[in-house]
C-alpha cells in the first residue's frame, strides 16, 4: 500500500514485551512478571504532595525543561549523592525517563550516523535510535562464571568513523550487569576523543546490591562540556512508573537545544507530578525501603530458579530482573505464551532485548514476595514440564 508513514517509522518493531502482555495485561488471574514494576503504589507523602498541589490549583504551564525549583532539587540531591556539584543549567525534566532517553537519542545521532547500543538492551531504546534515522549496532555483554560483563575490545571493534552516539544502560535492564567506574572512565576518554555523545542510562541507579548507596554513576566522572547526557528518574528507586516523569543532565551547551525540543515533545512533565517529584526526592526512606523489598526478591528468585537444573542464571548486582537462559530454547515468545496460557503468569520474552537473547526470559522480582515466589515456582513447573519440547531435547 501507498503510505505516508515514513519508512524510518513504519520499520519499527513492536516491544515484545507489550506485544505478550497485550494479550492479557487487564487479566487479574495472571500474576504479571512482565513489566518493570512491583504492585506497591507510590509512598503515601508523594501521593499527597500531587494532592496538594492540585488543590492548590497547579494546573498551568511552566517551564517547559522543568519548574525551577525542581531542577534545584534534583541538583541538591544528585551533589549530595555523588559528592559534586552541578550547574543547574544543565538539569532538565523530561516527562519521563523514556522521554528523555528520546530527545537525546535524537540530539546525537541522525541519518548518515552510526549509533551503538550496549546490549542486551531494554527494547525501547533500540526503537527510539532507529526513529533517529541512524544505523545502529549493537555490543552484546557477555556472560561468564561471575555474571555479566562488557569487553572494551567488543566496543572499539564496533566503533565506525561515523559512530555519533554510544548508549550504555547501568544498572543494565535485562542483566544486572552494573558497569565499574574504571570502564566508565574509559569509555568516557573514547567519546571525549572522538566527539561522539554517550547517553548512559542510570534509571536503576538506587537499584543495587551491595553496601553503596547508588551504582558508579557518569556524574561523578563527567565535566560541564563533555558530550554525555545521564538520563534518570523516579520510576525505579521510587515506585512511581505511572507518573510520567523523569531527569537528565546533559552538556552545559545544549541547554538551549534541551528547552527547544522539551516544548516541542510535551512542553514539560505534568505540572502536579513535579511537585510530588520534590516530595520524593526528600523521602530518601522510601528509597531504601524499597531497595530491602527488591533484595529480598532477589533472593526469592535465585531460590526458585536456582532449583531449575534447566536454567543457567547468575543474579544480578543491579536493576530488579533475572535474566536466565534455557539453553536450547527455539523460541522466547512461544515460551512467554505458553506460560501465560497455562500457568497465567506474565514473563518477558529475551528475543526483545537484541539479538542473540532468544534462548532468554526476563521475569522482574520487584513484586510482593508471596505473589513473586507462587509467579516463579509456576515458571519453573511449566519449563520442566515442556522443557523437551521447548528445547527440541537438545538438553
Ligand atoms: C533501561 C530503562 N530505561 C528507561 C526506562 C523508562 O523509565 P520511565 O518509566 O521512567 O520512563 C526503563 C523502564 O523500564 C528502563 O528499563
Amino acid at each position: 500500500m501507498n503510505s505516508p508513514l515514513h519508512a524510518d517509522i513504519a520499520s519499527l518493531q513492536q516491544n515484545g514485551i507489550t506485544r505478550i502482555a497485550a494479550k492479557r495485561m487487564d487479566d487479574p488471574k495472571v500474576i504479571p512478571l512482565w513489566f518493570g514494576e512491583g504492585d506497591i503504589a507510590t509512598d503515601e507523602r508523594i501521593r499527597n504532595a500531587a494532592k496538594r498541589a492540585l488543590d492548590d490549583g497547579d494546573t498551568f504551564y511552566d517551564y517547559p525543561q522543568g519548574r525551577r525549583d525542581l531542577c534545584l532539587a534534583i541538583k541538591g540531591y544528585l551533589d549530595r549523592l555523588y559528592g559534586i556539584d552541578i550547574d543547574p543549567v544543565r538539569i532538565v525534566v523530561p516527562g519521563s525517563t523514556m522521554l528523555g532517553i528520546t530527545i537525546a537519542a535524537r540530539m546525537g545521532a541522525g541519518h548518515g550516523d552510526h549509533a551503538l547500543i550496549v546490549s542486551p538492551n531494554w527494547p525501547n531504546i533500540e526503537n527510539s535510535y532507529r526513529a533517529t534515522g541512524a544505523a545502529i549496532d549493537f555490543v552484546r555483554q557477555r556472560h561468564g562464571r561471575d555474571g555479566w560483563f562488557l569487553s572494551m575490545n567488543d566496543l572499539r571493534a564496533a566503533l565506525r568513523p561515523n559512530t555519533r552516539s554510544i548508549f550504555v544502560n547501568t544498572p543494565c535492564n535485562p542483566t544486572g550487569w552494573v558497569m565499574p567506574a574504571e570502564q566508565q572512565a574509559e569509555l568516557l576518554e573514547i567519546c571525549r576523543e572522538r566527539n561522539i555523545l554517550l547517553i548512559a542510562d542510570e534509571v536503576y541507579h538506587r537499584n543495587i546490591f551491595d553496601d553503596s548507596d547508588a551504582a558508579p554513576s557518569f556524574l561523578r566522572l563527567t565535566r560541564a562540556d563533555d558530550p554525555v547526557v545521564v538520563v534518570s528518574g523516579f520510576s525505579k528507586a521510587w515506585a512511581m512508573t505511572g507518573w510520567r516523569i523523569g531527569w537528565a543532565v546533559g552538556p552545559a551547551h545544549f541547554a538551549k537545544a534541551w528547552a527547544v525540543l522539551c516544548e516541542c515533545y510535551n512542553t514539560g512533565a505534568t505540572v502536579f507530578v513535579q511537585q510530588a517529584a520534590i516530595s520524593a526526592l526528600e523521602e530518601q526512606d522510601v528509597v531504601a525501603r524499597l531497595r530491602a523489598q527488591y533484595t529480598r526478591g532477589r533472593e526469592i528468585t535465585e531460590e526458585v530458579l536456582g532449583s531449575c537444573r534447566r536454567l543457567e542464571f547468575t543474579p544480578p548486582q543491579g536493576a530488579f530482573y533475572a535474566f536466565p537462559r534455557l539453553p536450547g530454547l527455539r523460541s522466547s515468545f512461544a515460551l512467554a505464551e505458553g506460560i501465560l496460557d497455562e500457568e497465567d503468569v506474565g514473563i518477558a520474552p529475551g528475543y526483545t532485548f537484541g539479538p542473540g537473547n532468544e534462548e532468554c526470559f526476563r521475569i522482574c522480582f520487584a513484586m510482593s514476595h508471596d505473589r513473586l515466589r507462587n509467579g516463579l515456582e509456576r515458571v519453573v513447573r511449566y519449563i520442566e514440564r515442556h522443557a523437551d519440547s521447548l528445547t527440541g531435547g537438545s538438553i
